[in-house]
């Protein structure tokens, strides 16, 4: 296999809070090929979209980064400056968040905002620009008129693939999509789906893709991690962890898939909550929800158990994984 694009090395992010540091995300550590989708799943609040922050050196105080290194093509981004960063990202990885009302610039045109991208990055001749803008609007389906559009002239989803024609415009190896389809309509965001799945495929540019919508990457990702307060309980391919969850908080993920609209509502495979990242759980810190909990549970925290092609931190995977052996 080629040697990993990215490679995020035990990645801890710390906001300040008047009780102690909330660990939002402690000691991350996977590995994406080129080419490759991986899907990054968990309920609300379980530091996904900080683990891209610090993926994508977006972090933003209060937000620390407390340890780890992000290594892409070989290049630990941690250790780069603003400048040099700005280089690569939009060129050689690129970022589609949440809500593209709020990345878009609402005074500059669809036109302008693509522009201002590639002169960044050294493009002059507006012709150029122009058609390449034309070209990347067309490969998300959207007519070239709309490059005169300003982002409140267009519907919501449009925004949406405005924004990953932006992430398009440079041709990156990597695109780091923050729930990009959250704010539409199920219809809107399975069609958005297809269409990213689609450009993935034809330009081949690998996809990290967070989502708290697991029923949303089961048809498109190659491997999946599972979030779970701050830390990857569950990694490995997408159709092997739909075929046979390892994780109990992954098997109650699968059995209740939370609506994309309104309030937070408590999973039905799972009662309670995420927990206060400032006071975690002692041991496994699934332990209190945890409908298979042991004894030990309450005490020790598992590690992540690597067995086949799957990764689990549970006690009930090292066990098997013993027992196998
Ligand atoms: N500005 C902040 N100040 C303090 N804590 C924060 C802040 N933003 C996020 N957090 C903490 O980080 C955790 C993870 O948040 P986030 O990365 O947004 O999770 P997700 O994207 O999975 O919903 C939250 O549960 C919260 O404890
Ligand atoms: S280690 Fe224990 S509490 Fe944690 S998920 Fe496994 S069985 Fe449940
Ligand atoms: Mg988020």
């Amino acid at each position: 296999m080629a040697d990993p694009i990215l490679e995020v090395r035990d990645i801890r992010v710390e906001y300040p809070t008047p009780e102690g540091p909330a660990r939002a995300v402690d000691r991350v550590s996977f590995a994406i090929h080129p080419g490759e989708f991986l899907g990054i799943v968990g309920e609300s609040g379980c530091g996904k979209s900080t683990l891209l922050f610090a993926i994508t050196q977006l972090l933003t105080p209060p937000a620390r980064l407390a340890g780890g290194a992000v290594v892409f093509k070989g290049q630990n981004l941690v250790q780069l400056a603003e400048g040099a960063l700005r280089t690569v990202r939009w060129r050689d990885y690129s970022v589609v968040m949440q809500s593209a009302m709020n990345a878009l610039n609402p005074v500059k045109t669809v036109a302008a905002q693509y522009a201002d991208a590639m002169r960044a990055h050294g493009y002059a001749d507006r012709a150029a620009i122009r058609a390449r803008s034309r070209e990347v609007l067309s490969l998300v389906g959207i007519d070239s008129v709309h490059l005169n559009s300003f982002p409140h002239q267009l519907s919501g989803g449009m925004r949406q693939r405005v924004m990953i024609a932006m992430a398009l415009l440079l041709s990156p190896e990597l695109i780091v999509m923050d729930e990009p389809t959250s704010a539409l309509d199920v219809v809107a965001q399975r069609s958005l789906m297809v269409q990213i799945k689609a450009l993935q495929r034809s330009l081949g540019f690998a996809v990290i893709f967070v989502t708290h919508d697991m029923s949303l990457v089961g048809h498109f990702s190659d491997r999946l991690a599972v979030m779970y307060a701050g830390v990857i309980v569950e990694i490995g391919p997408t159709r092997r962890i739909f075929d046979s969850p390892g994780h109990p908080y992954t098997q109650g993920l699968l059995e209740s898939f939370p609506s994309v609209y309104g309030p937070k509502i408590p999973l039905k495979g799972i009662p309670g909550a995420p927990p206060n990242m400032v006071m975690l759980p002692t041991g496994c810190r699934f332990h209190p929800r945890c409908a298979k909990v042991m004894e030990r549970c309450s005490i020790d925290p598992p590690e992540l158990y690597e067995a086949e092609d799957l990764s689990v931190r549970c006690f009930l995977r090292e066990a098997a994984h013993v027992r196998c052996a």
